[in-house]
């Protein structure tokens, strides 16, 4: 029975050890050790720390869109939030946040501001049963039909040939349309920004919700006004004749 005192001796040392910091430095309360940001598991913090810069403080909207918007909630499912949030959208300024895609958020973190968007900013009864249109496209668009959808549903605000009118901003302009996929343009035509009084699918026509198929024509009609160099005046092969 040599064994067992040894152990004991060394199992308060252990504990010694351990416990010295705080024997040393008075306990520090609780909330006071600041977890590793990886260990942050508390839906506010998370989306405060990475999504409020963009997409505004609780989920108002900012320079991105809402994600406190019931409508938006409604059309978007939780597969399709968190595929967003873990591999961001490229081409445009939403980051990938997990880890396999670069970002420093594990797949467990990405849960968590998931399922908080849903049970802190869902609300599907505000939509007093109507059936919102689908979030991704399901047919092919029309070009020629999405420009006569504009002018029906959009140019009274957004001006002609969407140039920008008085109650709302140019959006074939090339800057904008080069930094939007045509997945967010689908989201915004049936969301509108209400934080900044853009009507949804609902809404532009009172009395007149747009369908399912005049939604995909006009964002292809919008898709379509891209250009190849956005913000340039004057293309490659301008450059290369100099
Ligand atoms: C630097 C700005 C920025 C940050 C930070 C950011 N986003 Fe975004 N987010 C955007 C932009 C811009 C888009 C639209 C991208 C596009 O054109 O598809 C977007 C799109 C999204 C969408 C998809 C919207 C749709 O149409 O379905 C979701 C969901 C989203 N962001 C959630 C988040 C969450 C959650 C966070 C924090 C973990 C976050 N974003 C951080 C800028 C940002
Ligand atoms: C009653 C006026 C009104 C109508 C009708 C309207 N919008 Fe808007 N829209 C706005 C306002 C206001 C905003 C937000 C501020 C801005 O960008 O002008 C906005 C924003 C947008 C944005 C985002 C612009 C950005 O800079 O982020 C897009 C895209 C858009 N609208 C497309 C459409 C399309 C397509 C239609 C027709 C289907 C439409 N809107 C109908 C008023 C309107």
């Amino acid at each position: 029975m040599n064994r067992v005192p040894y152990l004991g001796a060394f199992a308060a040392l252990a504990l010694t050890l351990l416990s010295g910091c705080n024997l040393q430095h008075g306990q520090p309360s609780q909330g006071a050790e600041t977890p590793a940001p990886s260990e942050v598991l508390d839906f506010k913090t998370l989306y405060a720390q990475n999504c409020a810069g963009c997409h505004g403080a609780e989920g108002r909207g900012g320079a991105a869109i809402a994600l406190a918007d019931p409508v938006y909630l409604a059309i978007a499912d939780n597969t399709a939030i968190h595929k967003v949030i873990a591999n961001g959208v490229h081409g445009t300024s939403m980051p990938a946040f997990a880890q396999n895609a670069g970002g420093m958020l594990s797949d467990k973190q990405i849960d968590v501001i998931t399922s908080g968007i849903r049970s802190a900013w869902s609300r599907p009864e505000t939509l007093n049963g109507t059936n919102p249109p689908s979030y991704v496209a399901t047919s092919t668009g029309n070009a020629h039909q999405g420009e006569m959808v504009f002018q029906k549903y959009c140019q009274s605000c957004h001006g002609p040939g969407g140039q920008g009118g008085a109650k709302g901003s140019a959006i074939t302009n090339d800057s904008f349309l080069a930094l939007v996929s045509d997945q967010e343009l689908r989201t915004i035509v049936i969301t509108g920004r209400p934080e900044l009084g853009a009507p949804d699918w609902r809404g532009n026509v009172p009395g007149k919700p747009m369908s399912d198929q005049e939604i995909t024509d006009v964002v292809t009609w919008l898709a379509s006004r891209r250009v190849q160099n956005p913000g340039q005046p004057y293309t490659a092969s301008n450059y290369a004749q100099h």
